[in-house]
């Protein structure tokens, strides 16, 4: 197999006295979808945003591409191709979409003290993405009067624009229509076929067992079941997550 985008070996990480993960080991492939999940506190946030560069672990390593990575602060993460849409998607609603996916990284034009910002190439550029990921959104249009899946689409299509190897998700369809849940997870499957690594952490089994091509499944920190989709069943991972099954 090739090597691995990412691998986690035996990463732990405490809040003073609270082990929040524990000695989890995980590899990562191009163009797999990992469903992580895990009840309430399980570990899961605190895992990727390890991965993001927002939290430093206590033990263990991680490998991109089989070389180390230490991360310090979440732009560093960006700056190697790892992408993390979070749950509130901190997007700006008073901005146009496309102004939201060029947020921080703004296309320019002109030379020295002239430059200005390029609105029209980041118009173009943002209406390809959303265009490329089969999404509805306009460019021009302002997140402030988008649904919850367009708003989705905006977070997902700034992991485009950066070539991402990685996109990390947080319940990306926790808060939305059942209508704009089909949209992400088309969206989702997007990404995959461009060879795109993702995890998705999820509380919604039909999700995960719609678009996930592995399962992981976190108890209290520690990972009890990382499996093939289609070698599991949403019983036994519900019974993974609740701890009546102990581990396979
Ligand atoms: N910044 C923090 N400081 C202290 N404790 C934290 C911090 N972040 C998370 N924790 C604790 O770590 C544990 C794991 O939390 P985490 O947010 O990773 O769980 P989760 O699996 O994402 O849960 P949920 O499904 O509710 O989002 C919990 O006990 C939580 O209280
Ligand atoms: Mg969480």
């Amino acid at each position: 197999m090739a090597v691995a985008v990412l691998e986690l070996a035996n990463i732990s990480k405490h809040f003073g006295a609270i082990q929040a993960v524990s000695d989890v080991s995980l590899s990562l492939h191009a163009g797999e979808v990992v469903g992580l999940m895990g009840d309430n506190g399980a570990g899961k946030s605190t895992l990727v945003k390890m991965i993001a560069g927002n939290f430093r672990p206590s033990h263990g390593k991680m490998l991109l591409e089989g070389t180390e990575l230490v991360l310090h602060r979440p732009v560093e993460a960006r700056q190697h191709g790892i992408e993390i849409v979070y749950q509130d998607l901190a997007l700006c609603d008073n901005l146009t979409a496309a102004a939201n996916v060029f947020l921080g990284r703004e296309l320019r034009r002109g030379v020295g003290p002239l430059r200005i910002l390029d609105y029209k190439a980041m118009y173009r550029r943002a209406g390809e993405i959303f265009k490329e990921l089969k999404s509805e959104t306009r460019a021009r249009d302002l997140v402030k009067q988008m649904s919850g899946g367009q708003r989705q689409a905006v977070a997902i299509a700034r992991t485009m624009l950066s070539e991402a190897k990685i996109v990390l998700m947080d319940e990306p369809t926790a808060a939305i229509s059942v209508r704009q849940v089909a949209e992400v997870l088309n969206l989702i499957r997007e990404l995959r076929e461009r060879g795109i690594a993702v995890v998705l952490i999820s509380h919604r089994m039909p999700d995960v067992f719609d678009v996930a091509t592995r399962v992981v499944v976190m108890r209290r920190g520690r990972k009890v079941a990382d499996k093939p989709i289609a070698a599991t069943s949403p019983e036994e991972v519900t019974g993974l997550i609740t701890g009546a099954i102990e581990q396979v």
